[in-house]
Parts: C-alpha cells; sequence; structure tokens
C-alpha cells in the first residue's frame, strides 16, 4: 500500500550537515505552505515566519545559539514566530505553532530536502527579534535549517511503543 506520509513520519531525520547547493524559493515556498495548511484553534493561523537566504543574516543568527554550526551550514532558513495579536489562548497557540513546524519538516522530506528545527535559539529569542527589527508581538518558536542533506546517516531511536500508552480501554468489539 503507497503511505506517503507515514513514509514521511518514519524517514524524517534532523538533518545537520547540509550540500552547498542552494534552495529555490519556490521549494522554500511550497514549504512554508504546508506550515501554513497545520491546524489551529478557531482557525486563527498565527504563524508567520522569515525567510533567510543571505550569509550576512545567517551570520548574524548563527551567533544567537550554542548550534551555529549548523546555521552557518545551512543555504537556507526559515524563522517561525507567532504573531501575538492573533493569538486567542496560549496553550492552543503554542500548539498549533508545532503543528506547523512538524507540517514544514514533513514537507521538507517529501520535497528530498533535509531540516533541523532548531529551538535552543529561543534563548535568545529578544536578539532575534532584533536582528529582524521585529517588535514584542512576534514570539519567535523555531529556526528551521533547511538545505540539500551532505548523507543521511542520521539515526535516530524511539522507546518502546508500550511505554507510552498509559491506559487502553478495550470494548467489546476486541
Ligand atoms: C522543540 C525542539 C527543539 C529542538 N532544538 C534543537 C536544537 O536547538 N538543536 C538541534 O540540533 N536539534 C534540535 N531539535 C531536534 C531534536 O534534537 C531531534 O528532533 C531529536 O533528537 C530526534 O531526532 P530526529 O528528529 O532525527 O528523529 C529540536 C527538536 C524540537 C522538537
Amino acid at each position: 500500500m503507497n503511505q506517503p506520509i507515514q513514509d514521511a513520519i518514519r524517514k524524517r531525520r534532523s538533518i545537520r550537515e547540509f550540500k552547498e547547493k542552494k534552495v529555490s524559493r519556490d521549494l522554500l515556498y511550497k514549504i512554508v505552505d504546508a506550515g501554513i495548511w497545520a491546524p489551529s484553534g478557531l482557525n486563527n493561523q498565527p504563524w508567520r515566519f522569515v525567510l533567510v537566504l543571505d550569509a550576512e543574516t545567517r551570520d548574524k543568527l548563527a551567533g544567537q545559539t550554542t548550534y551555529s554550526h549548523i546555521i552557518l551550514a545551512a543555504p537556507s532558513l526559515i524563522v517561525v514566530l507567532l504573531d501575538k495579536s492573533a493569538m486567542y489562548n496560549e496553550v492552543k497557540d503554542y500548539q498549533s505553532a508545532g503543528a506547523c513546524i512538524q507540517n514544514m519538516l514533513l514537507a521538507t522530506e517529501e520535497l528530498g530536502l533535509g531540516a533541523v528545527w532548531l529551538g535552543q535559539i529561543l534563548q535568545n529569542k529578544k536578539s532575534v527579534n532584533a536582528i529582524f527589527d521585529l517588535n514584542d508581538n512576534y514570539e519567535l518558536m523555531a529556526v528551521l535549517a533547511i538545505g540539500y542533506p551532505l548523507h543521511r546517516n542520521q539515526k535516530s531511536q524511539r522507546k518502546p511503543f508500550a511505554d507510552f500508552i498509559l491506559q487502553e480501554i478495550r470494548g467489546d468489539q476486541e
């Protein structure tokens, strides 16, 4: 059975090393579009994006995280922010941002690209806003480093399935 979404979910790995090849704007827009089609509470779509394709801005962002080497290696970056004026419930809006980011990661996988979700940089979110001249109305959620994977040797593990199931309340049908 063809299961492209299941395949993308299982095959996706955080990619932290990239080829120098640039990512076309068309592909980046497709990735952002996948993010925009994530669900959000009341369909409020609180996510906003900054696309970074130039070396100068990349260098400035790299200075805001201990993962600078990843940012410097990536030909493109998508900065994901929440627009506070569009928010209605903090928890739900943060959840929506997560759904948006995961959609983008899966789209990246489908397009033959690789990406990593960078969160450590949030500790310098005010400085990141300043780089883009954005005021406190915008709250940094993540930076996605995106490019063509240098290799696909990354391994990742998950705990056993049963560790996550707190209860399974069975009905008569099974
Ligand atoms: C909220 C969040 C923050 C993350 N921050 C970072 C980060 O700052 N640097 C990094 O290298 N990876 C970061 N990651 C990637 C995780 O390390 C990675 O998803 C995890 O190790 C599982 O590996 P996999 O994505 O290949 O399955 C982050 C992931 C999430 C969801």
